[in-house]
């Protein structure tokens, strides 16, 4: 028998569910053994749910296509055999709630993509190179559901993966006042150029609730525990502004940034914080890690979606353009893969985290 972990996959039938198959094949610790989506695919095999929605550039890995399909809300029966799930269902915020914390009731931890539960004062919100020690929050999490091993955790939204590792990484300046403006994919609404014919030589200037997350979630991955409360501070030290906007790209939502900064950085001081900027997955060697996090790019015309988006295969971030401004301090250019880093790779990368924690194990 395999000493993988068996994982389930709760919306395994979407896009980013999907992007979890696709990176969890050969996975070194994690096995898919259960898929879950709603009643429409239940009972069907994974290929026949899936049938013409697979979405991927690589074929459907063969161990997925005859699993059978469960209903997600049918808990104990998904839970049963599975000693973790990641969470990529498309329910009301309210119903993703609920079933996230029924599952982890089930002493099964819960990696979730989705956003409902990003503002659970006990929940934490990971970029595992950025805040890994927010995991701590999870003891108190667990006391407030009665659970030994179960719980939610989840990672923040896909926007912010091309500037908050950034600003991050040139924390000793002291950013304090951000202008950011994303370029985001189409992926990122769980559609293809074929499912969303009106967005070919099209820019639409409004993506739903994005830039009120584009603004605070930073600022909670910034944050501290607050120890006597049990809870997650968000930081207050920084200001951040944010238009989003939706164009024309299958995969890589790129920023546009403007920095003003407390202390005066060099161009030089900035380039060798990127470049030497690293975490805990890298000291880990975690299995999805990557091993330079940031690139930053020398050339005027980088980073490009189509030649920089695979970087560190989609888990890495791509700088350029980091120039001075005459209003800001500083701007720079920031490119991330938004189903990769931005969601089912970012939450696989907080799984291994949670497992070298000691949080995931067999059950
Ligand atoms: N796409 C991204 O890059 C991205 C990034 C960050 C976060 N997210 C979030 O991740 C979640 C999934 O996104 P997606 O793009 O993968 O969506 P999607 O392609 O529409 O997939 C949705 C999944 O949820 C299942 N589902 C839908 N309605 C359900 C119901 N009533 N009960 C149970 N299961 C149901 C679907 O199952 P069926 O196939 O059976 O319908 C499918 O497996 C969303 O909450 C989204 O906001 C997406």
């Amino acid at each position: 028998m395999s000493d993988k972990l068996k994982v389930g996959i709760l919306g395994g039938t979407g896009m980013v569910g999907q992007r979890f198959i696709s990176l969890l094949e050969n996975h070194p610790w994690f096995e898919v053994t259960v898929i879950a989506a709603s009643p429409r695919s239940a009972g069907k095999t994974y290929e026949e749910a899936v049938g013409d929605r697979w979405k991927m550039d690589t074929p459907m890995p063969e161990a997925v296509k005859k699993i059978v399909v469960h209903n997600v809300n049918e808990v104990e029966e998904v839970a049963k055999d599975v000693d973790f799930v990641f969470s990529a269902v498309d329910m009301s915020k309210d119903e993703i709630k609920a079933i996230e914390e029924a599952y982890a009731k089930t002493e099964t931890p819960v990696v979730s993509n989705n956003s409902a539960h990003r503002w659970t004062p006990d929940v934490p919100m990971v970029v595992p190179e950025i805040n890994p020690e927010h995991m701590k929050v999870i003891e108190y999490q667990k006391k407030r559901l009665g659970t030994t091993r179960g719980f939610v955790a989840v990672k923040p939204n896909c926007s912010i993966q091309s500037y908050a590792p950034v600003l991050t990484a040139w924390k000793e300046f002291e950013p304090y006042e951000v202008v950011a403006t994303t370029y985001q994919a189409i992926s990122g609404a769980g559609k293809t150029f074929k499912d969303w014919p009106e967005m070919v030589e099209n820019v639409i200037p409004y993506i739903g609730g994005e830039e009120e997350k584009s603004e605070k979630e930073p600022l909670r991955i910034w944050g501290h525990i607050d120890e006597a409360k049990g809870e997650i501070v968000p930081a207050d030290d920084v200001k951040i502004t944010c238009q989003c906007i939706r164009v024309p790209v299958l995969n890589g939502h790129t920023a546009a940034v403007f920095v003003k900064f407390k202390k005066q950085p060099t161009k030089e001081q900035l380039v060798n914080a990127l470049r030497e900027f690293s975490g805990l997955p890298q000291e880990l060697k975690l299995p999805s890690a990557p091993e330079h996090f940031i690139q930053v790019m020398e050339e005027d015309d980088r980073p490009q979606v189509k030649l920089d988006v695979d970087y560190e295969n989609g888990m890495g971030v791509s700088v350029g353009r980091i120039r001075e401004d005459s209003i800001y301090d500083w701007k720079f250019i920031g490119l991330s893969h938004n189903t990769v880093r931005g969601a089912a790779g970012g939450a696989v990368l907080c799984a291994e985290l949670l497992k070298a924690q000691g949080y995931i194990t067999k059950k």
